[in-house]
């Protein structure tokens, strides 16, 4: 089938861009590289050994995207691009509400003209807010705590109603937990533009060398070693989950799956493996708690796996070690 991927370009969609072609799809992509490098596209298509129809162009931009549907046959959309940064979105939740819903609403209304009505969504498990037990399944309560999560759990009910005034849509919605690590060839993996906010691309610029020490968040919370503990997923993994929802797309309606592993690892364990994986000790810092964290966080991920025949294989050694393959044969990132 044919994919039109938005978001193609960054760290997940490029990923997933690989197993799409590897499972014999055709992919079209747009991006804005706000947050990603054409490059990443260029290696996709090494790694791939195929061709990716690319545009850079902006998903809010309706003229743009009904050129690129009306340029090409799309079967169904998998929509990555949007604005991440939890932070960010609290300094400037505006930008954050207008890029990532409008670029839904754009793609919704181009794709209600052309009679396209198969959708795949990348939401998250920040929609679970801080979850009363774990493991969390889907059906738990949903909450946000930052103007991000709320674009997520936004985009989530807009998708819904839409699937549900169009008996023939449908829409799946993938919650990722956190996913970390890189393709195995070394070539394609995340790089965030600045400082990182999230642990593991922090872990690995402190390996290199760029950043001086880890900063711990947190040594007091209620977890096996005090520090938080998160369902930490191989990015390659989560790759696949995608190609293993397609067949959903033929049942109408709104499909909701948390990917994940199910098993949680405390930040120390993350810097162990990481440690493990670059073959030297990482100065750590114990820091303070950081605003608007929960002590942890893992999936319970048996629906994908009854539903999908899908399951998370790679470990957290698998995760640093590729992590550290990237870094380390692309030290700058895409910018050599
Ligand atoms: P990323 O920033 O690497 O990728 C997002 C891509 O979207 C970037 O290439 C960016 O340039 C592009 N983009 C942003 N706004 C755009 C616009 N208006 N038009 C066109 N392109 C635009 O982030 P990622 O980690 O690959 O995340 C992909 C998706 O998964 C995002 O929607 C993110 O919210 C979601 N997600 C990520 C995580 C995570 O921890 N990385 C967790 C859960 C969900
Ligand atoms: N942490 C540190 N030091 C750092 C960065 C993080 O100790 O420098 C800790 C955090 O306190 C937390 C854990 O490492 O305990 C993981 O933090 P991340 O920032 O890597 O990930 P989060 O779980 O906070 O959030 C991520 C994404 C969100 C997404 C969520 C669930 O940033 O967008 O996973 O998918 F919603």
């Amino acid at each position: 089938m044919k994919a039109f991927v938005t978001g193609g370009a960054g760290y997940i969609g490029s990923h997933t861009v690989v197993e799409l072609l590897a499972a014999g799809h055709e992919v079209i992509v747009a991006d804005n590289l706000s947050n990603s490098s054409e490059e990443a596209i260029r290696r996709v298509e090494k790694i791939a050994g195929k061709k990716i129809k690319f545009y850079k162009a902006d998903v809010c931009d309706k003229a743009a995207v009904t050129k690129i549907f009306d340029e090409n046959e799309i079967d169904f959309v998998v929509h990555f691009a949007g604005l991440k940064a939890v932070g960010e979105s609290v300094q400037k939740p505006v930008m954050y509400y207008r890029n990532n819903i409008d670029c839904t609403l754009t793609l919704l209304e181009v794709m209600k003209e052309k009679g396209v009505k198969k959708f795949i969504f990348s939401s998250s498990a920040t929609v679970y807010g801080d979850p009363a037990s774990l493991p969390v399944t889907e059906d738990f309560p949903l909450s946000t705590t930052n103007p991000y999560g709320t674009t997520k759990l936004f985009i989530e009910r807009i998708l819904s109603d839409a699937a549900f005034a169009d008996p023939e849509m449908s829409v799946v919605l993938l919650r990722y937990f956190n996913p970390i690590g890189a393709h195995e060839s070394g070539l394609i993996g995340e790089d965030p533009k600045g400082i990182p906010n999230n642990l593991a691309p922090y872990i690995a610029k402190v390996a290199i060398g760029e950043l001086p020490h880890i900063n711990v968040f947190g040594t007091d919370y209620p977890t096996k070693d005090g520090t938080g503990v998160r369902d930490y997923i191989h990015v390659v993994d989560l790759a696949k989950g995608h190609v293993a929802a397609i067949p959903k797309l033929g049942e109408a309606g709104v499909h909701i799956y948390n990917l994940g592993t199910g098993n949680g690892y405390s930040v120390l364990e993350v810097i162990a493996a990481f440690e493990k994986a670059c073959g030297h000790p990482l100065k750590k810092v114990m820091a303070p708690r950081r605003g608007g964290d929960i002590a942890a966080c893992y999936a319970s991920a048996d629906k994908a796996k009854r539903e999908l025949g899908w399951v998370a294989n790679l470990t957290i050694d698998d995760m640093c070690k590729s992590l550290w393959r990237f870094r380390s044969k692309n030290p700058h990132g895409y910018e050599e």
